[in-house]
């Protein structure tokens, strides 16, 4: 079992928990991720690591479905079933690149260790974060103390500048030149920043999230198509070229148990509220 250390809502659906571990973080590189289980007969979820220290590692996940449900319910002192690595093949951090980060929702805190790891390696970091509101972005102190700039997006222009990543990073791009983009966040915002890369042709690494069971490389349940071939996103990412990733295979398979989810959720609730 592992013990919940800490648990904490950063942002409306968007938690943080740190999970006592000393083995996991021991080997634990930017980019890579772990799956947990909350329960005996729950789920596999797979969580990108935010950060780690000898004696935890920390997840951010959103609420979505049954099973995040029940991991956002926990609490500080709670224990999961298991926890599973780290999985997945770490960020490859390059030297003295223009790099430009880009991040929403549960992205923001995947792209921390990542930046922190290119800072160190003397790259000079513009980070990004996106969102419909002020209210959905996080982490800037700890975003800007790796990055030479941190620029907002909102939606509403509650906050930085107003509008919406396409409206901003084809007039960036003209601008600053740059050798690499990394990009976290869900699978339309890593999709879009793919299609707005492409006529720079500047390497845009981008996380994917496609649904995973086993995650050693088994079920093949997270099959993606790169470059015409099959990879399996947990051992062969979870990070690719987004100028090679077949997304309309990517985007059509994750809306394979969509409806199970949904039926899942609804017996969640009627179990809890009667
Ligand atoms: Fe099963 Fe990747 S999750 S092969």
């Amino acid at each position: 079992m592992y013990r919940i250390l800490k648990k904490k809502q950063i942002i409306p659906n968007i938690h943080l928990l740190v999970i006592e571990s000393e083995t996991v973080p021991r080997n634990t590189l930017p980019g890579e991720f772990v799956v947990v289980r909350v329960d005996e007969t729950g789920e596999r979820i797979p969580l990108n690591v935010v950060d780690w220290n000898e004696k935890s590692v920390s997840v951010v996940f959103m609420e979505v479905g049954t099973s995040t449900r029940k991991l956002a319910a926990l609490k500080a002192g709670d224990e999961l079933a298991t926890l599973a690595g780290p999985l997945g093949r770490p960020t490859v951090i390059p030297e003295n690149k223009s790099i430009l980060a880009i991040a929403g929702c549960y992205g923001i805190g995947a792209i921390y260790p990542v930046i922190r790891a290119f800072q160190a390696r003397h790259n000079r970091v513009t980070t990004i974060i996106e969102g419909r509101t002020a209210m959905l972005l996080y982490w800037q102190n700890k975003l800007r103390k790796y990055s030479e700039r941190l620029i907002e997006i909102t939606r509403d222009g509650t906050r930085g500048v107003k509008g919406h990543i396409n409206d901003f990073l084809p007039e960036y791009l003209e601008k600053n030149p740059t050798d690499l983009i990394y990009c976290q966040g869900c699978t339309y915002l890593t999709y879009l920043v793919s299609q707005l890369t492409r006529p720079f042709t500047v390497k845009t690494i981008v996380g994917l999230n496609p649904i995973m069971i086993d995650a050693t490389g088994m079920c093949g349940v997270c099959r993606v198509i790169v470059n015409n071939e099959t990879k399996f996103a947990c051992v062969d990412g979870p990070e690719f070229d987004g100028h090679q990733v077949n997304w309309e295979n990517l985007l059509s398979r994750r809306h394979t148990y969509l409806e199970h989810e949904r039926k899942s959720l609804s017996f969640l609730e009627c179990e809890k509220y009667g």
